[in-house]
């Protein structure tokens, strides 16, 4: 079983959009049983793909092991493709895993739905702290969306830094360029000092996942965003099967 957590520090670098198509990729094309794990308390992946049901506290309850997960885990319109949903109540995420108090707790978690998957994708909150370690225990490997800019560079380098620096042992961590406008020279220079680095580019079509409730490859499968996120797919796969 993979568990691919996107994560960054910072906001707004699109990270659900990454963690909704990959998910979909991995769904549709290895035909992995996946599960979508929404962690943040904007609950944005839960948006797009669920029935938009309003729901209670249900995402800590699972947290908190009050309630075992299956019992909110739901089908999507994709086939192969399940969502944990988030609510609400995942807002103050920092300080439920601070009450929880065990170092491994995600990871444990994430153990028990090790047997219905092939693959779990996580959709993390911002920010570097008590969640971001537990993800980073948890995980097999992390993407880290990153709008091409300095400052995204710098975000980048601190959490590398901060990993390597970490007593934990730390799962890979992979840099994706995202939102990328070919017409921007600082996009263009950051492309080409990073040769190997995926890219999705900047597309409306992605900008309507919200009101599609989909996927892009489910409304769009030949928009070049599409191409795009199953080039990623394969390129995480690939990254997989080395490990
Ligand atoms: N490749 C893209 N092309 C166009 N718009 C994009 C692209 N990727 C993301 N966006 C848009 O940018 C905004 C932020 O994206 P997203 O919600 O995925 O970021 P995020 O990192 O998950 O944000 P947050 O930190 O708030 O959870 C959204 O409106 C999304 O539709
Ligand atoms: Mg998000």
């Amino acid at each position: 079983m993979a568990t691919i957590a996107i994560y960054s520090m910072k906001g707004g670098v699109g990270k659900t959009t990454l963690a909704v198509n990959l998910a979909w990729a991995a769904a549709t094309v290895s035909g992995r049983r996946t599960l979508l794990w929404d962690l943040d308390g904007q609950a944005a992946s839960t948006f797009i793909l669920s029935d938009g049901r309003k729901r209670g506290e249900e995402a800590r309850a699972v947290l908190e092991c009050d309630i075992p997960p299956q019992d909110i885990i739901a089908p999507t319109r994709v086939p192969g493709l399940d969502l944990l949903p988030a609510d609400g109540s995942l807002r103050t995420l920092d300080q439920i895993f601070v009450e929880i108090d065990r170092k491994r707790h995600l990871a444990r978690l994430l153990e028990d739905l090790d047997r219905h998957y092939g693959c779990i994708i996580l959709d993390c909150p911002p920010g570097l702290s008590v969640t971001s370690r537990q993800v980073m225990g948890a995980a097999s490997m992390i993407l880290m969306p990153m709008i091409p800019s300095t400052l995204s560079r710098r975000a980048y380098e601190e959490v590398r830094d901060y990993l390597a620096a970490d007593q934990e042992p730390s799962p890979p961590i992979f840099p994706v360029f995202t939102m990328v406008d070919q017409r921007r020279s600082a996009h263009r220079a950051a492309l080409d000092a990073n040769p190997g680095c995926p890219v999705i580019p900047m597309a409306s079509a992605v900008e309507m996942m919200a009101d599609h409730h989909a996927p892009v490859g489910d409304y769009a499968p030949r928009a070049p965003a599409t191409r795009a996120f199953l080039n990623l797919w394969r390129v995480v796969e690939a990254g997989l099967a080395r490990r």
